[in-house]
């Protein structure tokens, strides 16, 4: 027989057991300086490549958890069927590798920012980091064990620590990507009594708008649906978590997320408000923001006290406000608030064809508005410049079918917009930073089904922007960086009392 190290059979001599020791101390020695040296974490400032590869994290992690789990069930079978160990260090020297490189990602995910001061994270870069020293030293012991008359009992100590360890780890990172009741949630009561849960309500009656509390049945789940996902317990962005009132209350960097009683000096409302190319927008890149009628009835249950118990009908509860509840396309809405009815309304295979045509000249630019609707909606923002007038006339087969247009920073004119003409269920359109002047509010001012109109950065002036008044349904208008005066604003405002309108002053 050979003397080669061979990490799959018998040991030679202690040539591997040594080996494996030395890399191992030192391993655990460079993990756990890791945290120190690398100081706090700030994402901004960290190379792409730290980012890039922290989001293997979740990938990496599945494999020590599959190979410990596997090693613990053979060591099992092994002492119940009085056979011995499994022999070899294979297994477990890429348990324990795999483990260090999940803890090397992981920590570069962590430093990449979004985390910082939240406890879920340090405790799950913790106890990761735990259980990867756990396994090496565990791997070390299992060298040293495989000599012919070595003692398993130490080696089989450690192993079951490790997997103790890894198992706390894993809820730990479950806990912080799916919430900390995600197991339980659904758990049926008996199992809930067990773990000392309170038990699930039967079916979620059907509660009358009035009874309906405004903060924990409504403007939460819209905060859930638009801000959550970056503004919650291990993903505190801005310092800012969402999730709760209390963590509302408290704020951000820039101290409180709601000023009670007044919507506009609050901050998620002062953030949301400003125009999308803002860089503070809120959500950022992009994200789809607030809808219209979500932002009224956030503003209106802060303007109303920013109770947290308070149902709907204990405030002012107004004909706009009601209506704009009922719009609320959430998974509230529970008894007399109707939930928007996804339409049933199929697209021909004609539109679906002519969409797929032109997906070639708009690349990902037009799109359904919903998987089983045939509204569609445009934007060409990603195109920029690119987007001509020229161009543009290639979309006049589909215009009636449009329920929103974002032409932003394109090269379209005034001849594009009166094409819109055809646009006749159009809800939403965005022309900030183009070169449309007045003449394209003639246009817009007879699509009556119009919600938002965004012209912020344009040339429009007083006289073109009072045509808008016309618009029945009108909710938003961005007038940022325009022309047009005070006196105009408040002459539209007199006119539409329930618009909305963004001047940033
Ligand atoms: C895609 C992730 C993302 C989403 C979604 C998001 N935000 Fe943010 N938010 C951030 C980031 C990043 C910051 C920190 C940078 C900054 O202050 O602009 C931040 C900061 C903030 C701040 C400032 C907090 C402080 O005190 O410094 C507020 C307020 C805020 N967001 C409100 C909202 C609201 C309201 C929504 C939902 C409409 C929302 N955010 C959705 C990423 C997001």
């Amino acid at each position: 027989m050979s003397k080669e190290i061979d990490l799959d059979t018998q040991p030679a001599g202690k040539a591997l057991p040594w080996f494996l020791t030395i890399t191992g101390l030192l391993t655990i020695g460079g993990m756990i300086a890791m945290p120190f040296l690398a100081g706090e974490p700030d994402g901004d400032k960290m190379p792409d490549l730290v980012r890039f590869l922290g989001r293997f994290h979740p990938v990496i992690l599945h494999l020590p958890i599959g190979i410990f789990s596997l090693i613990l069930l053979q060591e099992l079978l092994g002492m119940f069927s009085k056979q011995k160990s499994p022999r070899g260090v294979l297994p477990i020297f890429i348990g324990a590798g795999s483990a260090v490189a999940a803890v090397i990602a992981g920590f570069m995910l962590y430093h990449g920012g979004g985390y910082e001061g939240s406890e879920l994270a340090e405790n799950h870069l913790w106890s990761g980091l735990g259980f990867a020293c756990a396994a090496v030293v565990t791997m070390i012991v299992k060298a040293w064990s495989l000599a012919p008359a070595a003692s398993q009992v130490f080696y089989r100590l450690l192993l079951f620590s490790s997997v103790g360890v890894m198992g706390f780890a894993s809820h730990g990172g479950a806990s912080m990507t799916h919430g900390t009741d995600y197991l339980t949630q659904y758990a049926p009561n008996p199992i809930r009594n067990a773990l000392g849960l309170e038990p699930r309500e039967k079916e979620e009656k059907a509660k009358p708008l009035e009874e309906q509390i405004v903060y924990a049945d409504i403007v939460q789940p819209i905060l859930n649906k638009r801000c959550v996902q970056c503004h919650k317990e291990g993903k505190i962005k801005g310092k800012l978590r969402m999730d709760t009132y209390e963590m509302l209350v408290k704020g951000g960097k820039e101290g409180s997320a709601i000023e009670v009683g007044s919507a506009e000096d609050s901050n998620i409302v002062y953030r949301a408000e400003l125009p999308e190319d803002d860089e503070e927008h809120m959500p950022p890149d992009g994200k789809p923001g607030f809808e219209a009628e979500e932002l009224a009835v956030v503003k209106w249950w802060i303007n109303e006290g920013a109770d947290p118990k308070k149902t709907a009908g204990e405030l002012n509860l107004t004909d706009e406000i009601r209506a704009a509840i009922g719009k609320l396309d959430l998974a509230i809405g529970k008894g007399e608030v109707a939930v928007k009815e996804a339409s049933s309304d199929q697209p021909s295979d004609d539109l679906r064809a002519t969409v797929a045509k032109l997906g070639t000249d708009f690349p990902g630019g037009l799109t359904f508005e919903s998987q089983s609707s045939s509204s569609l909606t445009f934007t060409g923002v990603s195109m920029r410049k690119n987007l001509t007038d020229e161009l543009f006339t290639k979309l006049a087969p589909v215009l009636a079918k449009m329920v929103a247009i974002d032409l932003s920073a394109t090269s379209v004119t005034d001849a594009s917009i009166a094409k819109l003409a055809a646009a006749t269920d159009l809800r939403m359109v965005r022309l900030s930073e183009t070169g449309i002047t007045d003449a394209s509010l003639d246009t817009l001012a007879k699509l009556t089904k119009l919600e938002s109109v965004n012209l912020y950065g344009t040339k429009v002036t007083d006289a073109g922007v009072k045509k808008l008044i016309a618009l029945p349904n009108l909710k938003r208008l961005y007038l940022w960086q325009t022309a047009v005066t005070p006196e105009a604003i408040a002459e539209i405002k007199k006119a539409l009392p329930a618009v909305e309108i963004v001047t940033g002053i």
